[in-house]
């Protein structure tokens, strides 16, 4: 247990999709789950590099379904620590691969390591990539705690990547999030929508209604969240608990002594390891 995180095996959430999970557990509340996904498309494509610690066994996991050199694509949701961990290992075994991302995430990565910028599109919402037998088109996510965000929807399988939102603390591993009970679930979803995106307190919620509609006018039949199992058929359940959260109260970030703790049972767990 590296720091605490826990990585698994890869799992397919469709016949050529592969979620590359991680799970970042959090002492008294549960697991973060962190996914990074393999899209096998005629043009390959990776979503997200996972978390930096784990680059090893990230890039092992990674050539179990395909040759990096294979990649045409590395599609970059945004440039959060918690999903560019192997980036740049996987831009260098992937050299035919572009990376798509927002033009303002590649520079800003740019400040910390040499990004091949000569091999990034830059996306914005509403932009598509073709990756041969089928369209991603770039969306904007209802939720998100780094304005570059952007996800994508592939038609062919009619999967929404939805970044960070519709994630979820959950109570254990998983491969759906059907397998967890609703009473676990859906209070884990409000409660990382307030934490990771506290701004949703302050949004107009008619608004808000719109953004959320717009989601479900999409009609994905697979949801994809960097943050979540992967989910179907739980679409209208999960809008609800979003569009809720305007008017709860805001979920505090840990305080000290609360850190503390969290320090001490990260630090027995790997004592046990
Ligand atoms: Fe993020
Ligand atoms: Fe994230």
């Amino acid at each position: 247990m590296k720091r605490g995180y826990v990585m698994e095996k890869p799992y397919q959430a469709t016949a050529d999709t592969y979620v590359l999970p991680s799970y970042f557990p959090i002492p008294g509340v549960g697991l973060l789950p962190i996914n990074a996904f393999v899209i096998l498309a005629k043009e390959p494509v990776l979503v997200d590099a996972g978390v930096g610690i784990f680059s090893e066994e990230f890039l092992r996991h990674l050539e179990s379904i395909i040759e990096p050199k294979e990649l045409r694509w590395v599609w970059l949701t945004h440039d959060d620590g918690d999903h560019t961990g192997s980036l740049q290992r996987v831009l260098e075994l992937a050299p035919q691969a572009r990376l798509a991302t927002h033009a303002l995430a590649a520079l800003r990565m740019n400040a910390a390591w040499p990004v091949p910028l000569e091999r990034v599109d830059a996306l914005r919402p509403g932009d598509r990539i073709d990756a041969g037998d089928r369209v991603l088109h770039a969306i904007r996510p209802p939720l998100f705690d780094n304005p570059m965000s952007i996800g994508l929807y592939d038609e062919k399988n009619r999967a929404l990547f939805s970044v960070d939102s519709f994630g979820a603390l959950v109570p254990g591993t998983g491969q759906d999030a059907a397998d967890y009970e609703e009473k676990d679930l859906l209070p884990g979803m409000a409660a990382w929508a307030s934490v990771d995106t506290p701004w949703v307190h302050l949004v107009n919620e008619a608004k808000f209604g719109e953004v959320l509609e717009r989601v479900r006018q999409i009609e994905p039949s697979l949801l994809l969240s960097s943050h979540l199992p992967p989910s179907r058929g739980q679409l209208l359940q999960f809008l609800k608990v979003l569009a809720s959260v305007p008017t709860t109260e805001a979920v505090p970030p840990p305080n000290q002594e609360e850190f503390r703790q969290m320090l001490e049972e990260i630090t027995k767990a790997q004592g046990a390891k």
